[in-house]
């Protein structure tokens, strides 16, 4: 089966790419769409790697070259995130359950904050992909938290706009990008899951949290999405 692993910036997709060429695996760079996209063979799995770009235009776009002419047929995203609930820290793993996004508003025309026209709110992860990054997480004696994400096209650093996505959505977690792929995936019947390693609190000075500690999260969930491709 063909997977593809999308990552939104640089840093969360080089450590996968990295830990392949050490393996000896090939790795090689298509271009498509004013993006590269890079195939790999692992664990008998063709694998579709990229980095998308920040946003939900970008990962959405992303999700659909994979899908429609790379044909990954899962589709798993490594990231990193603003955590929103208390008791989620940097350094963290987190799986999305489901995906909404915030930004969404056509309440002027009385649909619910996040409804997406001609769907729904909210998009459900695939089963099974969360069952093996639970046993990932396992295997690795690591806390793995789940909970909803929300993605919208704005970095969340303050108090005001995090806690009323938090409320909004009872959401876990904020972020860019997995909400727009969540919809591509569903749309195109593609099983897909959001794993986010927390870089920040998504509050008052996120920003220079997010600066310091971006690296090693999206390195911590690039590592952790390794481990699922092996046990797929
Ligand atoms: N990705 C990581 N941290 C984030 C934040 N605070 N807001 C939006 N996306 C993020």
């Amino acid at each position: 089966m063909k997977v593809a692993i999308l990552g939104a910036m640089p840093e969360e997709i080089e450590p996968l790419l990295s830990a392949l060429r050490e393996r000896g695996v090939s790795v090689e760079a298509v271009e498509h769409a004013n993006n590269k996209f890079y195939a790999a063979k692992l664990n008998g799995h063709d694998l579709v790697i990229a980095y998308s770009k920040i946003g939900k235009v970008n990962s959405a776009l992303t999700a659909t070259v994979m899908i429609e002419k790379f044909g990954a047929r899962a589709l798993i995203f490594t990231g990193v995130a603003g955590a929103l609930k208390r008791g989620i820290k940097i350094g963290e793993i987190l799986y999305a359950t489901s995906l909404v996004q915030h930004d969404l508003d056509i309440t002027a025309f009385g649909h619910p904050h996040g409804f997406v026209p001609g769907s729904k709110i909210s998009v459900q992860t695939d089963a099974r992909l969360n069952s093996i990054a639970q046993s990932v997480a396992e295997q690795l004696g690591i806390t793995l938290k789940s909970g909803v994400i929300a993605s919208g096209d704005q970095f969340v650093s303050g108090e005001e706009r995090k806690s009323w996505i938090e409320r909004m959505f009872d959401a876990s977690a904020v972020e860019m990008e997995g909400a727009s792929v969540a919809q591509v995936c569903d749309a195109l019947g593609v099983p897909f899951c959001v794993l986010r390693a927390i870089s920040d609190e998504a509050g008052h000075k996120a920003e220079f949290d997010f600066d310091e500690f971006m690296v090693k999260s999206a390195q911590t969930s690039a590592n952790f999405v390794l481990k699922m491709i092996e046990r797929l």
